[in-house]
């Protein structure tokens, strides 16, 4: 009964201008059977601590109860497009690992945050604007996702045992259908669903959903268009053993190890072979890619020096209430530097209370929390991939071609085993004049990119480029 359809009013506006009983009695005259509480999940966010003045953009936070009886709640950073919220599509990110926060991809990839990369000495991270953010053509929604990454909670233990494939992707469209419920006015945007590396594999899973429901006609209708995804995971096994074909394209490996490599793996799954010669082989492959950053083989390998960073005093150890093992620290002149940052930040009490958390629910804020299992209980979505897109829904499957993790030859490989036709065949496309990647167009309209010299999280590198690829897409165009 909750999730039924409301007509497009807007309770908010009315709740500036009504006092409360009044809005109350208009609220039952106009929504006899439904009885939405205005703002129920989500509240504004006009400042945040260690970003200077007011935020330059509307950024609201909140949860949605995702699971009623194991009292799961999902955190969710919602950020309407700078451009025209009205008409802009509505994007939901979700991040991989699986549980890695939604923060990772605000704040290191899409989003109009960053941290300012300085020393950490015990005082708050600063954070400043980041142009080249996907919320200048789309209002995005970064969900905690599952249960145990970010802020989402459950107030039952045992939920934060049974995540996987399945449950994670009922509870993202659970939270889809409440969030929209919750704000009627993004219901007529195109929506589409996004993410990358293990968040890849639940897009298409959580769009074969929504697709489901459409068909259903379930209310609310959900104005679904398609689904974008970078440097993703499908359970297949190309998407590791593509990492051979790549090392040896790359000058990483000789062509003679490449060799005994295709004669001892032939037809294996190079992650758990059956044969010991390529078993032995891959010990040789691992050491050999042990020296140099899977995330992007052009950067530099940041050894992890582990000792804890100083806290200055007294002051410090009261701000930060939550820390219990702070991740290792990389040096400062590594990339991922910031992810201390952001872990300082996050754990910090004046943080919490500006993001409106809810009180004991996370106790250590994590940027992935890898220590809760995870089931993947649906072994590949290349036939969620495949009955969307015929289906008539679009995507765009982008890859950052430094990438070792999940490189572009796999998945350049199973797009193309869809075997949809060719519309627009492997041609560069650009930005300032330049030649920003590779692009095939197929029928279907499924587009495959890469992103030249971006590594694992595209925009990450490449941020300029990967907002000039989804402006052109989300607005039909070719790239
Ligand atoms: C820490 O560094 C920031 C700049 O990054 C500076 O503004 C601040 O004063 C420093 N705090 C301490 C305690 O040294
Ligand atoms: C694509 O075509 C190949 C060769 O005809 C076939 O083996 C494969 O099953 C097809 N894949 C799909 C997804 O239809
Ligand atoms: C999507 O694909 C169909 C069939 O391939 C085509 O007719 C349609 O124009 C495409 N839509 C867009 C928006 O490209």
């Amino acid at each position: 009964m909750c999730l039924m359809f409301t007509p497009a009013r807007k309770p908010t506006k009315m709740a500036s201008s009504l006092p409360p009983l009044a809005l109350l009695s208009v609220l039952l005259v106009v929504f006899p059977f439904s009885a939405p509480s205005p703002a129920r999940s989500g509240a504004v966010v006009p400042r945040l601590p260690g970003f200077r003045g007011p935020l330059p953009f509307r950024l609201e936070t909140g949860y949605v109860e995702v699971d009623e009886v194991k009292e799961t709640e999902f955190f969710y950073y919602f950020i309407e497009s700078e451009g025209n919220p009205a008409e802009d599509p509505l994007l939901l990110w979700l991040t991989g690992g699986p549980r890695c926060s939604a923060f990772c991809g605000l704040v290191f990839e899409v989003g109009p945050l960053k941290f300012v990369s300085a020393k950490y000495n015990g005082s708050l991270p600063s954070l400043v604007y980041r142009p080249y953010s996907w919320t200048k053509v789309s209002n995005m929604i970064f969900l905690d996702s599952p249960v145990g990454s970010g802020f989402s909670f459950s107030r039952h233990v045992e939920s934060y045992y049974d995540g996987g494939d399945i449950s994670w992707s009922q509870y993202v469209y659970a939270f889809l259908i409440k969030w929209l419920v919750d704000h009627p006015k993004f219901l007529a945007n195109p929506l589409y669903i996004a993410g990358d590396s293990y968040a890849g594999k639940i897009v298409p899973i959580v769009a074969q959903q929504v697709l489901n429901g459409i068909e259903a006609e379930k209310r609310p209708l959900l104005n679904l268009q398609g689904y974008v995804i970078g440097n993703p995971f499908t359970g297949e096994k190309i998407d590791l053993n593509a990492r051979v074909p790549f090392a040896h394209g790359m000058g990483i490996i000789s062509d003679d190890f490449f060799k005994l490599i295709q004669r001892s793996c032939a037809g294996q799954d190079y992650r758990s072979p059956i044969d010991s010669q390529c078993e032995m082989c891959f010990d040789t492959f691992d050491e050999i890619l042990s020296e140099i950053n899977r995330y992007n083989i052009l950067e530099p390998k940041c050894a992890l020096a582990s000792p804890k960073p100083k806290t200055e005093g007294r002051r410090a150890l009261k701000e930060y209430l939550h820390l219990l093992e702070p991740p290792p620290t990389p040096a400062l002149n590594c990339r991922n530097y910031a992810h201390i940052l952001a872990y300082y930040w996050a754990n910090t009490d004046v943080v919490r209370k500006a993001l409106h958390i809810k009180k004991g629910t996370v106790g250590e804020w994590k940027r992935c929390n890898y220590d809760l299992p995870y089931a993947m209980d649906i072994k590949s979505s290349i036939k969620h991939h495949l009955s969307v897109t015929s289906g008539g829904y679009r995507a765009l499957v982008y890859s950052g071609d430094h990438d070792m993790l999940i490189p572009f030859v796999g998945t350049k490989q199973w797009t193309r085993s869809l075997n949809f036709s060719v519309i627009d065949n492997w041609r560069s496309w650009h930005v300032d004049g330049q030649v920003a990647g590779y692009a095939t167009t197929y029928s279907n309209n499924l587009t495959f990119a890469t992103v030249k010299g971006a590594g694992h999280t595209a925009a990450e590198y490449k941020n300029k480029e990967c907002l000039a690829m989804i402006r052109r897409w989300l607005s039909h165009e070719p790239l």
